[in-house]
């Protein structure tokens, strides 16, 4: 069965708001910020500053601030500390060539957000606001986003503050947005990856929360996430929950899978699987080389038969944190396999310079993909 995605209304969509603006009295120094951004690996450095805006079921969003980065105090029966009521997004800000900033189709993340809101029983932050406050944090701490390969990360997320420990939705939100200066996800950059294939957990299941990109999602994989580590693999790959046989998804990231001849194959979104931007982008791109594409499950026999074969000749994971990424191994219980020689593929490689390219405005973009803040 297909289920239907959630429902998100049409209304409040263009709704903007005033933001004050009160900017750090301690800024980091420019040596300071210079040395942090000289390898700053993924999720460890933050900028200065972070948008608050509040909601509140009396009076709806208001409350719209850019302000120091600080820790955020919180009631201890605010619903979120009980009933996960959370939800995320990650986008990326560039430098460009030109020295412009850059931020790659944030409107779809400001749509994911609305979607998961609405799946979480959460209010729907209108997408005009989400890009306002993206387009305030980008500005005050342009000097955070490094230059070269790296890019400034940002994180919007909303949780539910309500001091009530009733199980219902909150009736008072806080989204946040924070940003942070990123290298590439994994150590080894677009080196080839192996992943440790769960045959205990799943990740979600028909009906649940798996479309959403909730804090509970990545909660429910970090055991098996643990998991891959002990086992030397890097990061997970979920099947399905109802047969234990479709490959779903990576602890994090959505998969692909390219064929000796040509063509290319992601498992398709029928609920349980994120709705990622990359994903889309790839697909897109993929289709304008000339590539067949199927968005048809693909199960963990026939991933092992095909690469043993040689039918399969590359196989990535992909996400805005990890890019593209190549996937040389897979272990599990049963033993291991790997794909194309563990190198990695012409394909992926292809994929991922026409995805960066434009992102970082080296190549044209026809899309209208790339969104200039300045
Ligand atoms: C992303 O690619 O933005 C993700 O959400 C993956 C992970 C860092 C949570």
């Amino acid at each position: 069965m297909t289920l239907a995605p959630p429902r998100i209304c049409p209304m409040n969509v263009h709704q903007k708001i005033v933001f004050s603006c009160s900017p750090t009295s301690k800024p980091v120094g420019a040596d300071a910020r210079a040395a942090l951004l000289k390898d700053p690996g993924f999720g460890r450095v933050f900028t200065d500053h972070m948008v608050t805006i509040r909601w509140t079921q009396e009076r709806g969003w208001h409350d719209a601030q850019v302000r120091a980065r600080e820790p955020i105090s919180l009631d201890p029966a605010a619903a979120v500390l009980h009933y996960g009521q959370e939800i995320f997004e990650g986008l990326k800000a560039y430098t460009l060539s030109d020295s412009s900033i850059a931020l790659f189709r944030p409107e779809q993340n400001a749509r994911r957000f609305r979607a998961s809101a609405v799946r979480m029983a959460m209010p729907e932050l209108p997408e005009s606001m989400f890009l306002q406050a993206i387009e305030e944090l980008v500005k005050i701490d342009a000097a955070w986003i490094p230059t070269g390969e790296g890019s400034l990360y940002l994180r919007p997320f909303m949780f539910a503050t309500e001091a009530f420990l009733g199980v219902r939705p909150s009736h008072e939100c806080l989204f946040v947005l924070i940003a942070s200066s990123v290298g590439s996800y994994f150590k080894g950059g677009a080196k080839a990856v192996t992943v440790w294939l769960s045959d205990r957990y799943t990740r979600a299941a028909e009906g649940g929360t798996g479309a959403a990109k909730c804090g509970g999602n990545y909660a429910a994989s970090l055991l098996a996430q643990a998991e891959a580590i002990e086992h030397g693999c890097d990061q997970v790959v979920f099947l399905d929950a109802a047969e234990h046989r479709w490959v779903e998804e990576l602890g994090g990231m959505n998969v692909f899978f390219v064929f000796d001849d040509g063509s290319i194959q992601t498992p398709p979104l029928d609920g349980t699987i994120l709705h990622g931007v990359t994903r889309d982008s790839l697909l897109t791109l993929a289709r304008d080389m000339g590539a067949t594409v199927r968005e048809e499950r693909y199960s963990i026999e026939q991933w092992k038969a095909d690469a043993e074969c040689g039918r399969l000749t590359e196989a990535f994971a992909c996400g805005t944190a990890a890019v593209v990424t190549p996937i040389g191994r897979v272990k599990g219980v049963d033993g291991e396999f790997t794909i194309g020689g563990q190198s990695v593929g012409p394909l992926t490689m292809r994929l991922r310079s026409a995805l960066v390219d434009i992102q970082r405005g080296h190549a044209p973009d026809p899309y209208g993909w790339t969104e200039r803040v300045f």
